[in-house]
Parts: C-alpha cells; structure tokens; sequence
C-alpha cells in the first residue's frame, strides 16, 4: 500500500490514446523483436481449468475450443498435445502473431486454424460459425483491451458459443505480484 501510495505519476491522455490507437501495431512489433520466445507454453490450463476436462457432455465428443488472442500459441500447443480429442480456432489482431502458429510443428489444419481478428472490431463469424464453440478462452488478453471495448469482445464470443458454453479467463488482478514488482 506504501509503494501505491507513492505512485502517483499518471500517463497523460495523449499517450493514453496514442498507445490504444497503435495497440495493434505495438503487439505485432512486440511479436517481431520477441518472435516465439516471450511467453512459456502455458502447461497449467486443465489443471486450473477443471471445465476443460469435464466439460464434455458425452465420451468421445469432440471439444471446439477458441483461444481468443492467442498469441503465438502457447496456450493451444499443450492442449493439442494433452487432448487428441479437440478442434481449437485461434485468433489474434497481430498478423505476425498467427503466422507463427501457422508456422508451429504442431499446427495441423484438421485440428486446429489460426486466423487474424481484432475482436474489438471484426467479426469472428466470418471464421466461425454461430454456436459452435464449448469452450472460449482469454489467457492475459482482457488486460490488453481498453475497457471500453471489452462488452464488444465478450459480445463477439458469446456469438460464436453454443448455449451452455463456458468462458474461461486469468489475467491480471489489482494489488498482485507484478503489479508491484
Ligand atoms: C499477453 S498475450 C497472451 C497470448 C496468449 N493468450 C497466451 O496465453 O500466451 C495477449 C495477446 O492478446 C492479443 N490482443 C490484444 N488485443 C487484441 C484484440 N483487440 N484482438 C485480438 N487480439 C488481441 C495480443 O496481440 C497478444 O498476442
């Protein structure tokens, strides 16, 4: 609370806006210096996300999962290893970002497809059709979104879930550990 109290240098409006007009542009970049090499694969969802493992309403049945703002696929490389049982569409608003998961060994069309969107403007039924997806992911992506444009985001997905679908999201929380480090 002491080191809180003790920030209080705000980011002017002026940057505020430039960096939310040029946030697309930023993330590709980030994606060009770091290419594959920033984020860990994310080995941890079904053990967090016990919905991935029993969401299914029968044996057998194949689960259609969306990671929305995918990044370069951390998150989806583990699933498709741990499940054989799963289709994944996979977006995100940086192009470089989805060509490296279309570049990934383990990328395979009948299994997954990886596509540009920005999911605060486009529109993810010209990839997915209505009511198709269980599972709706967003791994440290709603944090990226202007709050002002995440109802529109949510919106979009819950356009592409199946009634009964389920969202699943961790991000950032307020006083956490790298907040303060
Ligand atoms: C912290 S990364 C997380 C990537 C991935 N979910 C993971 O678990 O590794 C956040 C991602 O959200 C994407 N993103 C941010 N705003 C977006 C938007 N409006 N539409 C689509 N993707 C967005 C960024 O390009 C970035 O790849």
């Amino acid at each position: 609370m002491e080191k809180l109290g003790n920030d209080r240098v705000l980011v002017s409006d002026f940057k505020q806006q430039k960096l939310e007009t040029d946030a697309q542009k930023n993330w590709d970049l980030f994606y060009k210096r770091n290419t594959t090499n920033f984020f860990k694969d994310r080995h941890w969802t079904t053990r967090e996300f016990d919905e991935l493992k029993n969401c299914r309403e029968s044996e057998g049945q194949k689960l259609v999962l969306l990671e929305a703002g995918c990044g370069v696929g951390n998150c989806i490389f583990p699933l498709l290893e741990e499940d054989l049982n799963i289709f994944i569409y996979a977006c995100d608003f940086s192009p470089r970002a989805v060509e490296f998961v279309k570049k990934n060994a383990l990328y395979c069309t009948e299994r997954c497809l990886a596509f540009q969107c920005d999911l605060t403007k486009d529109d993810l039924q010209a990839n997915i059709q209505v009511g198709t997806v269980d599972v709706a992911t967003l791994i440290f992506v709603l944090s990226a979104i202007h709050p002002d444009k995440m109802q529109k985001s949510l919106e979009q997905i819950y356009k592409v879930l199946r009634p009964g679908g389920i969202v699943l999201f961790r991000d950032y929380g307020l006083y956490d550990h790298a907040m303060f480090f």
